[in-house]
């Protein structure tokens, strides 16, 4: 969702900053790009709908500028053309801004009656009109930013370039990710780590209405018209990870990154056995019911977690969608855990639903992967993933950390609740699961024919009962978004209650069965399908793998400890999707119409 680079600096390239970082945060999804940079005493704005080479071909990538922001827009009010693009100027103010200004309608009266037009569809010309008519008024750009708290409802990250002062960059953010990134003789502002990385590694995370003032030499940030210090932190990434590495794909690289991930993730928790496990985790003891909340993959995996810490740990687990628990009715007390998941930990809703369990003053716990993010920040308690930086739209390496972190999760609670008594057994087969995940992904010669077989198909259907039918969720997830084919995930039993109808001839249908104590019934429920002509792909284990009539292809994965099977089972998924979307040239990291960080509600 729309990406913000900026930068004031003694080496003149503001267009090659802010264009290369701007392709670096294509994987946030735009639909149009632009920029505003000083050319000899004037600010210059060049915008373009589609992609940022549109938007490349327009400039003169040679001119010499100290200054600029640009902006990839993923449009929410106005269609995505070359004049709701951003940057917008009003008067002496040029911003650009990720977020939604929900008053825009509100004060686009108010300043209407002061005189001001407008030319665009966009909040964000209201919120530079807004901030224009205040300096004027003012004449101090900090008390104006400040003011901007109290007047704009919503979620904004600006920045922010000034008529009167080209040598400073502004900036200010509320619920919408921004950084200010520390060079040498030049400083940035952005929306994300990748664009920056190429040029330093230490930023400041702004917190919420506090405003930063950039020059090439001097950061300085301000809260309620003070300065106040802030810390210097050091990313952890570096460039290589933001690259594809010889891969065709991000998305590639990152199921390829996948065992690496897995260690880097748990490794952590066993520097001194078990002990260390529990010590680096909440005490889970006192719940009695927990509420997992997160959107898209994060809430797969949470369906995922459901059944483990159901299934080990004895703790009763719901499992919602943000969108939707963010509006409802929640039943909690004080004996009730909260998990927030998130890969960015900026998704709004999942930032929200996490401020009403903190308003109610209910236990919560952040299962996040960027460090300093805004989840992780207001979480109870935090546990981060290993997954590094993940470009590709579509999650692989980051869905797997997480089922990885809610595997521990309920291997702690029922090792501690003494249902689990031997924890060598599990240690010793996180080991062994890293070189079977690196098999798998080294012997995927059977996967691609099934890709071959489905891609030009027009529906996929995916079954699964149990832990299989939320593997079964990911991986028709990972189908639709990157290759366009229509799928659906059925609870294995459920499919004859309706969307059996659908089954015709040649229809492909994924099935998965890793659970020995309902395969049976499972495999009754492929039975059904593939008398009705089915096209079958069974996905199962070595130890459930046994000769039947009752599919077409079979892909058997090894066997792991039961807690982490499933980041085994969702390998051959991750890859037929990605095969199928390869096969049908599809923009695989950036499937359409989607964003990676969602940060609007
Ligand atoms: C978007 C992405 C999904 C992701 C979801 C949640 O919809 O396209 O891949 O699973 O957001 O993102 P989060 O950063 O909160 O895990």
């Amino acid at each position: 969702m729309c990406g913000i680079v900026g930068y004031v600096g003694r080496k003149e390239n503001a267009l090659h900053v802010l264009i290369e970082g701007l392709k670096t945060l294509e994987y946030r999804g735009y639909d149009s790009a632009g920029v505003a940079y000083l050319d000899k005493n004037n600010i210059n704005i060049i915008k373009e709908k589609g992609k940022i080479v549109n938007l490349e071909n327009k400039l003169n990538l040679d001119t010499k500028s100290s200054l600029g922001i640009g902006h990839t827009r993923w449009a929410t009010h106005g269609e995505p053309n070359e004049i709701n693009s951003h940057p917008h100027k009003v008067g002496k103010i040029t911003i650009v801004h990720n977020g939604i200004i929900e008053n825009y309608e509100e004060l686009k009266n108010i300043l209407k009656q002061s005189g001001y037009t407008f030319k665009s569809e966009t909040d964000t010309e209201i919120a530079c009109a807004l901030i224009d008519k205040l300096y004027s008024e003012k004449n101090d750009i900090i008390k104006v930013l400040d003011k901007c708290a109290d007047l704009l409802r919503g979620s904004y990250a600006l920045g922010i370039l000034i008529d009167d002062d080209l040598n400073t960059l502004y900036a200010i953010r509320k619920d919408s990710p921004l950084i200010v990134a520390l060079g040498d003789n030049e400083n940035y502002i952005a929306s994300d780590v990748p664009a920056i990385l190429k040029y330093t590694n230490k930023y400041i995370l702004l917190e919420n209405n506090e405003v930063a003032k950039l020059t090439n030499n001097n950061v300085t940030v301000f809260k309620n018209g003070k300065i106040i210090n802030k810390d210097i932190n050091t990313f952890e990434w570096n460039v290589e990870a933001a690259m594809k590495n010889g891969y065709d794909h991000f998305m590639l690289k990152e199921i390829h990154e996948q065992p690496k991930v897995i260690y880097d993730t748990v490794s952590t928790f066993f520097n001194n056995g078990i002990d260390s496990l529990i010590e680096k985790m909440p005490d889970f003891k006192k719940y009695n019911k927990i509420h997992i909340v997160a959107c898209g993959s994060a809430y797969h995996t949470g369906l995922t977690g459901k059944s483990l810490i159901e299934r080990y740990a004895d703790i009763p687990v719901d499992v919602e969608i943000a969108s939707e628990y963010r509006y409802k009715k929640l039943f909690l007390d004080e004996k009730s855990l909260v998990i927030i998941i998130s890969q960015s930990g900026e998704t709004a809703d999942s930032i929200a639903a996490l401020r009403i369990a903190n308003d109610n003053n209910i236990d919560t716990l952040a299962i996040v992967n960027v460090v300093g993010s805004s989840i992780a920040r207001e979480a109870k308690y935090v546990l981060y993933t290993k997954a590094g930086c993940e470009i590709a739209v579509a999650t692989t390496k980051a869905y797997s950390a997480q089922v990885a972190m809610l595997a521990l999760i309920a291997f702690n609670i029922a090792y501690t609740k003494g249902f689990i008594s031997n924890s060598n057994e599990f240690m010793n087969e996180l080991n062994n699961l890293v070189n079977k995940m690196n098999h798998l992904l080294d012997n995927i010669d059977e996967y691609l024919e099934v890709a071959k077989e489905i891609y030009q198909v027009e529906h996929v259907f995916f079954l699964g009962r149990g832990i299989d039918y939320s593997l079964a969720m990911e991986g028709s997830l990972k189908l639709k978004e990157i290759s366009y084919i229509h799928s659906e995930a059925y609870a294995a039993g459920e499919l004859k209650h309706g969307t059996i109808s659908l089954i015709e001839k040649d229809t492909p249908v994924i099935a998965i069965v890793t659970d020995e104590k309902i395969a049976e019934k499972t495999i009754s429920n492929i039975k059904e399908v593939k008398a009705r002509g089915a096209k079958v792909i069974l996905i199962t284990t070595e130890k459930l793998n046994k000769v039947g009539d009752y599919y077409d292809y079979k892909l058997v994965v090894p066997n792991t400890y039961i807690l982490v099977q499933s980041l085994l089972t969702i390998l051959p998924l991750q890859i037929i999707a990605y095969e199928v979307a390869k096969l049908r040239g599809c923009d695989i990291d950036k499937p359409r119409n989607l964003a990676k960080s969602v940060t609007v509600e």
